[in-house]
């Protein structure tokens, strides 16, 4: 049962974190030392140079790698994967598998008896605008079809933590803004919480209701600010074309360039 308190509780919390890979001579910080709490809802993006660790503490939310140092509670416990949805830069779909195969298998990894699949999947379809592809194969489908059912996989994983590792990069700019504006209208008002790294910062001002800003490698946190956006119902024009829009933008390409310098 959730209670006042619980919804209080953070999703995320990383406190001292540190990681290297590698050991001797040959180890390599990646991140930190970086301390970040989020909470339910918040829809996090994280910017940073290449190489400064994003990815990283992405797989150290996700469970995928334990901190060298310092702790990564989800929802109060260690780390581990199975717990957070997640979406890779590439669609990583099973080839061998249709659209709907593909979902299933999260579904069923998750625990979804299987009478219950084919109305969660149809319904997740649905959501990121791909109604009716369950029976294509992944192949026929186009870059932005299979990063939508990517998506669609991610969300069909029983968790409320989405970890997106720059989802859009690789498709075309309709395609991309088409995607933002599902991703944040289906953010919006929602017990979601979501860590979404990219190197655009007007995605990072469209999509983020809270900006990490990381420093060169080892990434630490060099800003974090709250995004003065309305999430709900918007317009994403009128959301494009706010002047906190172009103010925010501002302030995290300056700290961007400062961290990266
Ligand atoms: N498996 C690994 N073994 C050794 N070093 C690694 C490994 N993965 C990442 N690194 C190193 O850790 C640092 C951070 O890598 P990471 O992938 O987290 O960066 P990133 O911020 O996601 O970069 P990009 O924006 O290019 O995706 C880099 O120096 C990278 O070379
Ligand atoms: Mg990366």
């Amino acid at each position: 049962m959730s209670s006042a308190s619980d919804d209080d509780a953070p999703v995320l919390e990383a406190r001292g974190v540190v990681h290297r890979y590698g050991s001797g001579r040959t180890a390599t910080t990646a991140l930190g030392p970086v301390d970040l709490t989020i909470r339910r809802g918040e829809f996090v993006v994280v910017v940073g140079a290449s190489g400064c660790g994003k990815s990283t503490l992405l797989r150290l939310v996700a469970g995928f790698e334990d901190p060298t140092e310092g702790t990564v509670l989800v929802d109060g416990a260690a780390a581990r994967p199975g717990r957070s949805g997640i979406v890779f830069q590439q669609p990583r779909l099973l080839p061998w598998r249709t659209v709907g195969g593909n979902i299933d298998l999260a579904l069923a990894t998750g625990g979804v008896p299987a009478d219950e699949r084919t109305a969660q999947r149809e319904a997740l379809l649905e959501q990121v605008g791909l109604p009716g592809v369950s029976h294509r194969r992944t192949w026929e489908l186009s870059g932005g079809q299979q990063q939508r059912v990517a998506i669609a996989r991610a969300l069909a994983v029983p968790s409320d933590l989405l970890l997106l590792d720059e989802p859009f990069a690789a498709l075309d700019a309709l395609t991309r803004e088409r995607l933002q504006e599902d991703l944040r209208g289906s953010s919006a008002s929602r017990d979601r919480t979501s860590i979404f790294v990219t190197h655009s910062v007007d995605e990072a001002v469209f999509l983020g209701s809270r900006i990490v800003v990381l420093s060169r490698s080892p990434g630490r946190i060099a800003l974090d600010v709250p995004v003065p956006l309305p999430r709900d119902g918007t317009d994403p024009l009128a959301v494009r074309s706010h002047p906190q829009f172009a103010a925010l933008r501002q302030i995290v390409s300056a700290e961007l360039r400062a961290a990266a310098a």
